[in-house]
């Protein structure tokens, strides 16, 4: 038997990404977000929903730029630590040991240790209710070298690790079962 269950957020599983902004150091910071994603492939451009209340919040609306940073399972305690402290208190650079690095288009840093950063560009703000969506145009990506497959220089997410989000929950991705369109491939 299926139950109705009041409307809630229950779209799992998410990325936690850890979202770096600022124009100088002085600002830089760090909000980890669930609410983010992908929402055109041409031109690529991405969302994130952040409550206004946030540190984060008002670096973004000054600056209108950010970068979304894939997180790994390496990254998974400063995830969650940057996602339960506010830059309002805390220079989550400093304390979680990451490393502010040089985006190549926008002013806001990347987060080195991370294996993929997506640079943002903010084109439209819209208010939504607890949270204001930032729709962006994706505007660089930086890839880290030592994920690139020798061979087809492809990146190897796999290798990367990367992190999950369920329902309060961190996963580390299991194993592959299967591939884009293998379930229509001609069996050999
Ligand atoms: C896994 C996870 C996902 C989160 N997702 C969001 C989100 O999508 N939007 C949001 O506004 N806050 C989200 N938060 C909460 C912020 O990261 C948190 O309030 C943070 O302390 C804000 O930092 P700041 O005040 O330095 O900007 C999330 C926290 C965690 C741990």
């Amino acid at each position: 038997m299926k139950q109705n269950w009041k409307p809630g957020t229950l779209l799992y599983p998410l990325p936690a990404v850890m979202v770096s902004c600022g124009s100088e150091p002085s600002e830089f910071n760090i909000i980890t977000l669930a609410w983010v994603g992908t929402i055109c492939s041409n031109p690529p451009m991405c969302y994130i929903s952040v409550r206004p209340e946030r540190h984060s919040y008002e670096i973004i609306r000054r600056n209108m730029e950010f970068v979304i940073n894939l997180t790994t399972q390496d990254m998974a305690f400063a995830t969650d630590w940057c996602g339960v402290n506010s830059g309002r208190e805390h220079n989550k650079f400093e304390e979680m040991n990451l490393t502010p690095g040089k985006a190549s288009v926008v002013s806001a840093p990347t987060i080195e240790e991370s294996p993929l950063s997506i640079e943002c560009r903010v084109k439209e703000v819209t208010a939504l209710g607890s949270h204001d969506m930032f729709i962006a145009d994706v505007v660089n990506i930086l890839a880290d070298d030592k994920y690139l497959r020798p061979s087809t220089g492809a990146f190897d997410m796999e290798a990367a690790n990367l992190l999950a989000y369920s329902h309060g929950q961190y996963y580390e991705l299991g194993n592959p079962i299967g591939k884009f369109g293998w379930s229509v491939q001609k069996k050999k």
